[in-house]
């Protein structure tokens, strides 16, 4: 199996240390979008999309770079770090991915270091995170992506 992870981390690299977590236990190779363009998104099984949350949606590289995908059924997983952790920021994402016929296998999100504006002058909130224990939550979220694209392929 062979698994690509599109990752956008540019506040802190909060979410890129969880696909890393994910590529202990995972064969994933892990790109950003200025990196993307020299995979081709057919040679792997699942091609995940991971990114910080920034005013309450992911990356606008990540976006832009999903309306110019085709529209082939394929299977996906998102994943990101955000202030909150909240889940619910991957439905953009999720959306965008199943308009272009994308099987989304799962969906991951924890808190990550947020410094944004005057938060840095506290040193920022939620520190130490992401930290093993949402590592290890990445691992498994991983490992269950892989059985289900086992189970449905
Ligand atoms: C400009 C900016 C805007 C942010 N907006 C939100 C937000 O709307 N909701 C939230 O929960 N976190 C927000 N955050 C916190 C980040 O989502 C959080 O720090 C995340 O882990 C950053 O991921 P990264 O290090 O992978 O870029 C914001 C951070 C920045 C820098």
């Amino acid at each position: 199996m062979k698994i690509l992870a599109v990752v956008e981390s540019s506040h802190q690299g909060n979410t890129r240390k969880i696909a890393e977590a994910m590529a202990e236990v995972a064969p994933i190779t892990i790109t950003d979008i200025a990196g993307a363009k020299d995979y081709d998104f057919d040679d792997f099984d699942i091609v995940g999309f991971g990114s910080g949350i920034y005013a309450g949606k992911p990356d606008r590289k990540i976006t832009n770079l999903l309306k110019n995908v085709c529209d082939e059924e394929k299977y996906s997983f998102v994943f990101s770090t955000s202030g909150t952790g909240k889940e619910k920021y991957n439905n953009t994402l999720i959306k965008q991915l199943e308009s272009k016929n994308k099987i989304v296998l799962g969906s991951f999100a924890c808190k990550g270091l947020d410094k944004f504006f005057v938060l840095r002058l506290i040193g920022g909130t939620n520190k130490g995170k992401p930290d093993e224990a949402d590592f290890k939550a990445a691992r498994m979220f991983i490992l269950d992506v892989m059985k289900k694209y086992e189970v449905v392929k």
